[in-house]
């Protein structure tokens, strides 16, 4: 039994976005919305971090129905790379069959500034962890060239031209966490072409792309990362520079949804 599709009644949303650090006020901009939190859903991995109020809001967002996560579980809470499987089968089970992953991540280039936002072009795993180990079955040779829907990366080009709003393009790095990254890590990180890091995301994407899902992905970039410029980050300041990005997320996510 799929408890979220009993909640959802006749509500149908195709498209589910999981708001990530600080990004929860997003989900004021949708409409008519009702409201189910993780802890009703039995087997729904519930955040333990502080910026992850744990609810889905359900409703309309630019003219779309929409079902929005307000926080994810990581799997540095746990060890367990997969943590958020069970969510991302439910969504599936409850019909949704694209996945706009977002996040708060630290810059790998300078000139990408805090308050910036990124569209995903694609991912590098640097955590060591795979959340499809200990599955079997050939379904789990999952290919990962495209990940980031290229359709969708141009509907976000498109409604970022249109909302007049500044959408960087890179490469995500993902970073078990929950410590902040050295200055060598980051060095590295700059050496093997990726433009922002992260403690999420990645493995979600590979579980929605093993399900069948369309992901795309974006992030708020909060802080240049360690050593840049003398950086020094915090989840204190992850948390205060992603919730000055808000507003720009929900015109962005508006915008793709009304269809440019
Ligand atoms: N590193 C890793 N994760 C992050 C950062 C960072 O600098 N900023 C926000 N999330």
């Amino acid at each position: 039994m799929n408890h979220l599709k009993l909640r959802l009644g006749r509500r149908a949303p195709k498209t589910a976005i999981i708001l990530g650090s600080s990004l929860g006020p997003v989900a004021a901009a949708v409409g008519d919305p009702l409201i189910i939190p993780y802890t009703d859903l039995p087997d729904f991995p519930v955040p333990r971090v502080s910026g992850h109020a744990g609810r889905i809001v359900v409703g309309r967002l630019g003219g779309a129905e929409v079902a929005v996560l307000q926080g994810r579980a990581h799997p540095y809470e746990s060890g367990n790379a997969a943590v958020m499987r069970p969510a991302i089968e439910m969504l599936k089970g409850a019909g949704i069959e694209t996945l706009i992953l977002t996040n708060a991540a630290g810059s790998l280039k300078p000139a990408i500034r805090a308050g910036s936002l990124m569209l995903i072009t694609d991912h590098i795993n640097y955590s060591g962890m795979n959340p499809l180990i200990g599955q079997h079955g050939d379904e789990n040779f999952v290919s990962l060239t495209d990940a980031y829907d290229p359709a969708l990366r141009k509907r976000f080009i498109a409604a970022a031209r249109a909302e007049d709003i500044a959408l960087e393009q890179g490469v995500y790095v993902w970073f078990s966490g929950p410590s902040f990254e050295t200055p060598a890590e980051i060095r590295m990180f700059q050496m093997i072409g990726a433009a922002a890091v992260g403690m999420s995301t990645v493995p979600e994407t590979i579980i929605a792309r093993r399900l069948g899902l369309k992901v795309a992905g974006l992030s708020v970039i909060t802080n240049l990362a360690a050593g840049i410029e003398g950086a020094n980050p915090s989840h204190e300041e992850t948390k205060s520079e992603g919730a000055k990005a808000v507003g720009h997320m929900k015109r962005l996510l508006a915008r793709y949804f009304a269809g440019t």
